[in-house]
């Protein structure tokens, strides 16, 4: 652990049963006349982005709603472009993380110049962009809290990101009633991912004591949450507890960076077309056991947050249980153990 560390997040969480009623406070705090709210083509068809938009109704609010999953380079500049000709003043990014990295973009690019491409990497925007409002309606980014976005390069077959200071949102608000009616295989995927973030946050050579806060507890809370979530999905307490393990899953990685289960993913995403939550729990076992001898006290310690007894173990088998638990719970869900068996499976675990 570094002697100096630095941490940072989203300043403003507005978070419980009901926060979406919050919306038209948040929005008053800023100048804004004329908004739009970013979503995608799956939640469009739910009453959702229509129930937001009738909590604006002081406002001039216009849906946009061509996103895909995994956006592209050409969905996120196409999105900006939007932004730029209907002069929006306030961004609400509604759904996923692919709705919420278009906005997160597009925010910037209404007032920077160029396109998404010029700003692969860290640190390559100059200036801040509109305002910007996040609302998750699945579990599993954390990118309502992250100053990251994520796109999809076709001609490149992968991945990349932008990370920058200005992606970061005014305001994150999370109700965990929207997340409600998300089907159980997303619920599954998306669950995975966060348990991914907050693992790899947790072992990663940045970790610090903040990230150590959130990543354990993200791991408690996604633990004992995810089957439930899956297989009841109207349990609240449930939904709730998922929804807050993912947000500190983001906080715990936006500082802490994610590991090489996230390094592999981005490849099998952009090659394979495989939903990114279901790489990375496909990957994240096999991983663990490679990383496992570099710290065994700290997967010893993911297996504690998991739910597992180790007092009478050594270390080593302790920090193995971590294994086995997240092998078990993703068997649990439904989530196949091999690359191998997503193309046998045929059950549409590819986006
Ligand atoms: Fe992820």
């Amino acid at each position: 652990m570094a002697a100096v560390n630095v941490f940072t997040s989203i300043n403003r969480i507005i978070q419980g049963r009901g926060a979406i009623a919050q919306l038209a406070d948040e929005v008053c705090r800023f100048k804004a006349r004329n908004i739009l709210i970013v979503t995608d083509s799956g939640l469009v068809g739910t009453p959702i982005p229509s129930m937001v938009k009738s909590l604006l109704k002081d406002y001039a609010v216009d849906i946009y709603s061509a996103v895909e999953p995994d956006p592209s380079v050409e969905t996120i500049n196409a999105c900006a472009a939007y932004v730029r000709e209907y002069k929006f003043d306030l961004l609400i990014g509604l759904g996923g993380g692919s709705p919420i990295d278009t906005a997160k973009c597009a925010s910037v690019l209404a007032l920077n110049p160029g396109s998404a491409e010029d700003y692969l990497g860290i640190e390559k925007i100059e200036s801040a962009g509109i305002p910007k409002i996040l609302i998750p309606t699945t579990a599993g980014t954390g990118s309502e809290v992250t100053n990251v976005a994520v796109m999809s390069l076709k001609a490149a077959h992968t991945k990349k990101g932008i990370v920058s200071r200005y992606l970061f949102a005014e305001a994150a608000i999370l109700d965990p009633e929207l997340t409600q009616g998300l089907p159980p295989a997303v619920t599954a995927s998306t669950g995975m991912d966060a348990l991914t973030h907050a693992i790899e946050a947790y072992v990663s050579r940045f970790a610090q004591p903040l990230t150590d806060h959130f990543a354990l507890e993200a791991i408690r809370l996604i633990g004992r949450s995810l089957r439930t979530a899956v297989y009841n999905g109207q349990n609240i307490d449930a939904r709730e507890a998922m929804l807050t393990g993912s947000m500190y899953a983001g906080l715990a990685f936006g500082s802490a960076a994610t590991g090489m289960v996230h390094g592999l993913a981005m490849p099998l995403g952009g090659q394979f077309n495989i939903a990114h939550g279901i790489a990375n729990a496909v990957m994240l076992p096999h991983v663990m056991r490679h990383n496992l001898v570099s710290s065994l006290d700290r997967y010893r310690e993911v297996a504690i947050a998991l739910g597992e007894r180790v007092e009478h173990l050594s270390v080593r088998q302790g920090a193995e249980r971590a294994i086995s638990a997240v092998e078990a719970l993703s068997a649990d869900i439904g989530i196949p153990a091999y690359l191998d068996d997503l193309s046998r499976s045929g059950q549409g675990w590819n986006e």
